[in-house]
């Protein structure tokens, strides 16, 4: 009798019945190989451009509901890790698995906090950049040059090993990201200061000038910790996804998550909040929101900072920026660029366009509008992204290293080319042969 967990395909090729089993709502792309045409045929495969409904891996670190507007970290809530937890904590908790007791969280800060300092070459390195190097191009390639600071992090079989290069990108993240806005601004560099916790010490890092010691503002540094846990992982995103692949090739873990923050930059993923804030300004005000919204669906562009491959519903993390932001607007201000925002959400979530397609804000929309209000620049967003995501690429590295079930990432093709051509010697090609290469 067929198991009633199994899925049965016919295939009217062959007239054959195959039974595949089904586990955890999903069936395995390989036991498709064995349906085959013919004993020459190769077997069949799946078709999925960009991942629509293939799952990559197995994970226990974060969990999405898309349709329902549900993000957990290991189990917990992202609105209760917001409320009560640090950044640090939070990136424990995506490590190691659990949430860490009083003696391992002291143990934890003081070991990331140990690792800020860059090497001196590290800091040579930056300043060889050109005055407006963009902090996303600066970050990535700083990162990548790690790699030639600790070569012995290539051997990513270790788990002391992998741990110590863990602590030092989590603790230099945001030594290299405040660099390379310090870079911009032509300001010296400003060290580490021990004393101060993470997102203090990374304002301290951006923001002091002469004063003998940094005081950070406590709403500040606390929203940028918040900030920090809500974008610290997110699944198979593409970054992740990137970091995983190349990861697979067992690269070292520093040109890796290089490469993770390189999928990162673009604007369809976290170059978003910078772009959102460039739309913002396009628009201009509040009155020319309801022409904007008409031009995207006219479908010139899109708007930015609208729309989740996943979510379906609000992104959760969306909310909680959004009253994370009116604590900051108290200290800071007023972003005048919130009233379009706000404009541009109440028309978009009322207009059929957006209902039928499920498009509501997501993580983007409002933290680009909070950071400018904090002070910095539309061009320095997406490298406050790249800080708290470290950690949650550094989880998922760590997890895809450590499963036996993962080889190197290497996906099938569906060849569309030519079939075998006879090679034409130069004097006798034409140039029409030549027309279609593009
Ligand atoms: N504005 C207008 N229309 C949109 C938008 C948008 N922001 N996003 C999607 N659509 C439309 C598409 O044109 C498409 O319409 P169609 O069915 O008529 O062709 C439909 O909605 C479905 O969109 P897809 O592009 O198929 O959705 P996909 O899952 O591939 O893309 C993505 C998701 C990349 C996030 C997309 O919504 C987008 O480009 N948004 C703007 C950029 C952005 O904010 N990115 C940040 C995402 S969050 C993050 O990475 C941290």
């Amino acid at each position: 009798m067929t198991s009633s967990n199994t899925l049965t395909v016919i295939d009217n090729r062959t007239a054959t019945k195959y039974d595949l089993p089904i586990e955890n709502g999903t069936i395995r792309a390989m036991d498709l190989r064995k349906i085959k045409s013919g004993p020459d045929d190769f077997g069949l495969m799946t078709y999925d451009p960009a991942f629509m409904n293939t799952a990559s891996c197995r994970s226990s670190i974060t969990f999405i509901d898309g349709e329902r507007g549900i993000l957990r970290y290991r189990g917990y809530p992202i609105e209760v890790l917001a409320e009560h937890c640090t950044f640090l904590e939070v990136a424990y908790l995506l490590l190691f698995g659990d949430l860490p007791t009083p003696d391992e969280l002291k143990t934890w800060v003081n070991d990331i906090t140990h690792h800020t300092m860059l090497h001196e070459t590290t800091k040579r390195f930056m300043e060889g950049f050109r005055y407006d190097a963009h902090p996303m191009a600066m970050l990535v390639s700083t990162v990548a040059a790690l790699s030639t600071i600790y070569p012995e992090a290539k051997d990513i079989h270790d788990p002391a090993n992998r741990l110590l290069q863990i602590k030092r990108l989590i603790g230099k993240m945001p030594s290299i990201s405040a660099m390379s806005y310090r870079h911009s601004l032509g300001f010296p560099y400003v060290y580490p200061d021990n004393d101060l916790s993470y997102p203090e010490n990374f304002m301290n890092m951006l923001w002091k000038m002469v004063e003998p010691k940094y005081a950070a503002n406590p709403v500040i540094a606390r929203a940028l910790d918040i900030l920090f846990i809500l974008h610290a992982d997110h699944e198979q995103n593409c970054s992740t996804s990137t970091m995983r692949s190349v990861g697979s090739a067992h690269t070292d873990p520093y040109l890796t998550t290089a490469a993770a923050a390189a999928a990162l930059a673009g604007p369809l993923h976290g170059g978003a909040n910078e772009a959102v804030l460039g739309m913002l300004d396009e628009i201009g005000s509040k009155e020319n929101v309801p022409a904007y919204v008409k031009k995207v669906k006219e479908g010139h562009g899109k708007l930015m900072g609208f729309g989740h491959r996943v979510y379906k519903n609000y992104d959760p993390r969306a909310k909680i920026i959004k009253w994370t932001a009116e604590r900051v607007f108290a200290v800071t201000g007023r972003n005048p660029k919130l009233e379009i925002a706000l404009e541009l959400e109440r028309i978009a979530l009322e207009d059929e366009y957006f209902v039928s397609r499920k498009l509501y804000p997501n993580v983007d929309f409002y933290s680009g509008i909070m950071y400018q209000a904090m002070g910095f620049r539309p061009e320095m967003f997406t490298a406050l992204f790249a800080i708290p995501r470290a950690a949650g690429w550094l989880a998922q590295w760590q997890e895809m290293i450590t499963d036996p079930e993962q080889k190197i990432a290497r996906p099938r093709q569906v060849y569309t080319g030519q079939e075998l051509r006879q090679f034409i010697p130069m004097d006798k090609r034409a140039r029409a042969l030549h027309a279609k290469i593009a």
